[in-house]
C-alpha cells in the first residue's frame, strides 16, 4: 500500500456574486453528491464528493462539514484524499457513515481505472476510514473490506449505504447485473470489516423503464413500509417525465427475510432540474432526512468561472403519505430568520413575495384559488428567469426556465382542493419551491446578479396570506478550521 502526496494548488473563489448564504457548499471547487451524512456526539455531519484543485469533476475527494442544529455549518478539514494505491487512487467515490463503539465509520468506494485513458474502462471496491473525533479520519489497513464486485454483476459496484439492525451491520450498493439491468444489492457484517454478500434485492424491469445502473441507493423505513431511495441512470424520458438526465425517486414496499425487496414503480423524488444523488440520516428525534446534490450533470453551473460548482439543498424532512414520499424544510430553518421582512394577507389576483428586499429569503404563502395561477421569478430588470404554472384544469404544474427554453418540467397534484401552500427557500443562485405540504418540490439554479422579485398571479382572486422573511446570509462558514 503506497500513499501518495499532491503538490497541486487549491482553485481559488474569484468572485462571491454566486456563493450560497445558507446552503452547503464547498469552500472552494467542485462538488456532487452528499455523502457520510450522520449524527455523532453532539453534531451532524455531512460530506460531499469534492474537487478541491478546480471548478471541475475530478479525483473524488470527500470534502466535510458539520452542525450542531442542522442549519449553522462549519466546513472542516477534507477527510477523504484518493491517495492509497490498490484502494482509492482513482477517487474515493461515494459511500455513507455510521457510528460504532463510540467512532465514526466512512464507508466508501474506491474508484480504480486501468490506465488506458478509457474512463469507462474502471473497477470499485469498498473501504473503510475511522475517526474518534469525527475530524481526521484514517484509513483501516484491513482495506479493501470488499475487493470486487460479486461474479453476477458487472464493474459498476459503488455508493455503499450502511445502517445498523440489533448486533448486524447492513450494506446496499448501486449496482448492475450481467444483463445489463440497474439493480441494488445487500451485504451483511458483525464489524464493518468482514462482509458477506446476500442477495440483489431489486433490479430494474428493464432499462428504458428503470435504467441500467442505480446509483447511490439508500433503504430504510418510515411508518412501517420499506423505502429504497436510488438515482437510477438511463431511464427513457416519457412525455412529461424522466426529463433529467438521470433521476433520484423511489420505490415503496416491502423487504421479505431472504431480503427481496416486494416493491411498487419508480416515483420521482423532485421535479425540478437541479437534484441528484440522495442521501438520508435519521435524527436522533427519530426524522428521515435527506440531502440532495443541489444541480445535475447536464446542468451548466455558471459559478465555475468563480472558481466552484455545486452545492447541496437545504436539509428536508422526509414523510409518507400512501405511498408518495414528501419533502419539507427541516424546521430548524426558523432559527435562520433574521428578520419578517412582510407579512400580508393575499385578496387579490396578483401579490409579490418578494420585491428585491433580499437574495436569502424564506418564503410562505397559504391560499385558495378557484383557477389557475403562476409564480414568476425575475431579476432587477423584470426578465422572467422562471416561471411555474398550475393548470387547474388538469392539476399539473409545468417549470420553464428561460436559460432552458423547451427543456421544461412537470408535477401533478394527487387531490386539487384550490388550496395551495408554497413554502419557498431562495438563497442567490437557488430556489426550492415546496408545495402542498411538500406533495411537490421543484429544486432549481438561477443566477443573476442582484436581488429577485417573485410574484404571484392568478386567474380568479386568490384568498390567503403570506409571510417572507429574511434568512442569516452566513450560516455557512468556508474557512476551513
Ligand atoms: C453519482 C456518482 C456516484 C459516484 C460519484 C462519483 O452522482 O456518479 O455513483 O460514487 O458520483 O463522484
Amino acid at each position: 500500500m503506497t500513499t501518495t502526496t499532491t503538490t497541486q494548488e487549491f482553485v481559488q473563489i474569484t468572485d462571491e456574486r454566486f456563493r450560497l448564504g445558507y446552503h452547503v457548499a464547498a469552500a472552494n471547487g467542485w462538488i456532487n453528491d452528499p455523502n457520510g451524512f450522520c449524527y455523532f456526539k453532539g453534531y451532524y455531519h455531512i460530506f460531499y464528493q469534492h474537487h478541491p484543485y478546480s471548478e471541475n469533476w475530478g479525483p473524488m475527494h470527500w470534502g466535510h462539514a458539520r452542525s450542531r442544529d442542522l442549519i449553522h455549518w462549519e466546513t472542516l478539514p477534507i477527510a477523504l484524499a484518493p491517495d492509497t494505491e490498490g484502494i482509492d487512487e482513482g477517487g474515493c467515490f461515494s459511500g455513507s457513515a455510521i457510528v460504532k463503539d463510540d467512532k465514526l465509520y466512512l464507508v466508501y468506494t474506491g474508484h480504480h481505472y486501468y490506465g488506458d485513458g478509457d474512463p469507462e474502462h474502471f473497477w470499485e471496491n469498498q473501504n473503510v476510514a475511522v475517526s474518534e473525533d469525527g475530524i481526521k479520519f484514517e484509513k483501516i489497513a484491513q482495506n479493501p473490506v470488499i475487493s470486487s464486485a460479486p461474479e453476477d454483476s458487472t464493474h459498476h459496484f459503488r455508493d455503499p449505504k450502511v445502517w445498523q439492525e440489533g448486533e448486524d451491520f447492513y450494506m446496499v450498493l448501486g449496482n448492475q447485473n450481467k444483463e445489463g439491468l440497474g439493480r441494488v444489492i445487500i451485504y451483511k457484517s458483525q464489524d464493518l470489516i468482514d462482509w458477506t454478500y446476500l442477495t440483489d434485492i431489486s433490479y430494474a424491469e428493464s432499462v428504458e423503464k428503470e435504467g441500467f445502473m442505480w446509483e447511490c441507493p439508500d433503504f430504510f423505513t418510515i411508518d412501517g413500509k420499506d423505502i429504497l431511495l436510488t438515482s437510477p441512470q438511463g431511464i427513457k424520458a416519457q412525455d412529461e417525465k424522466y426529463r433529467n438526465l438521470f433521476q433520484t425517486g423511489y420505490f415503496v414496499g416491502k423487504m421479505d427475510e431472504n431480503h427481496k425487496f416486494n416493491r411498487g414503480e419508480f416515483k420521482e423524488l423532485d421535479f425540478g432540474h437541479d437534484f441528484y444523488a440522495t442521501q438520508t440520516a435519521l435524527a436522533p428525534d427519530g426524522r428521515r432526512l435527506v440531502f440532495a446534490w443541489m444541480a445535475m450533470w447536464e446542468s451548466d453551473m455558471p459559478e465555475k468561472a468563480d472558481g466552484w460548482a455545486g452545492a447541496l439543498t437545504f436539509p428536508r424532512e422526509l414523510s409518507l403519505h400512501g405511498d408518495r414520499l414528501f419533502m419539507k424544510p427541516v424546521r430548524e430553518i426558523k432559527d435562520l430568520r433574521t428578520e419578517e421582512l412582510v407579512k400580508a394577507s393575499i385578496n387579490s389576483t396578483e401579490v409579490n413575495l418578494l420585491e428585491g428586499q433580499t437574495n436569502t429569503a424564506e418564503i410562505r404563502a397559504d391560499f385558495k384559488t378557484e383557477g389557475s395561477f403562476e409564480l414568476n421569478l425575475q431579476d432587477e430588470q423584470a426578465n422572467v428567469l422562471m416561471n411555474l404554472a398550475y393548470d387547474q384544469a388538469n392539476g399539473k404544474f409545468t417549470l420553464k426556465r428561460a436559460d432552458r427554453e423547451g427543456d421544461d418540467r412537470f408535477a401533478n397534484l394527487e387531490v386539487n382542493k384550490n388550496e395551495y401552500d408554497l413554502h419557498i427557500l431562495v438563497d442567490t443562485s437557488s430556489v426550492e419551491i415546496f408545495i402542498n405540504s411538500g406533495e411537490i418540490v421543484f429544486t432549481e439554479r438561477f443566477y443573476i446578479e442582484g436581488k429577485p422579485t417573485i410574484s404571484l398571479k392568478a386567474a380568479t382572486e386568490m384568498l390567503g396570506e403570506y409571510v417572507t422573511y429574511q434568512l442569516d446570509n452566513k450560516a455557512i462558514d468556508y474557512n476551513i478550521k
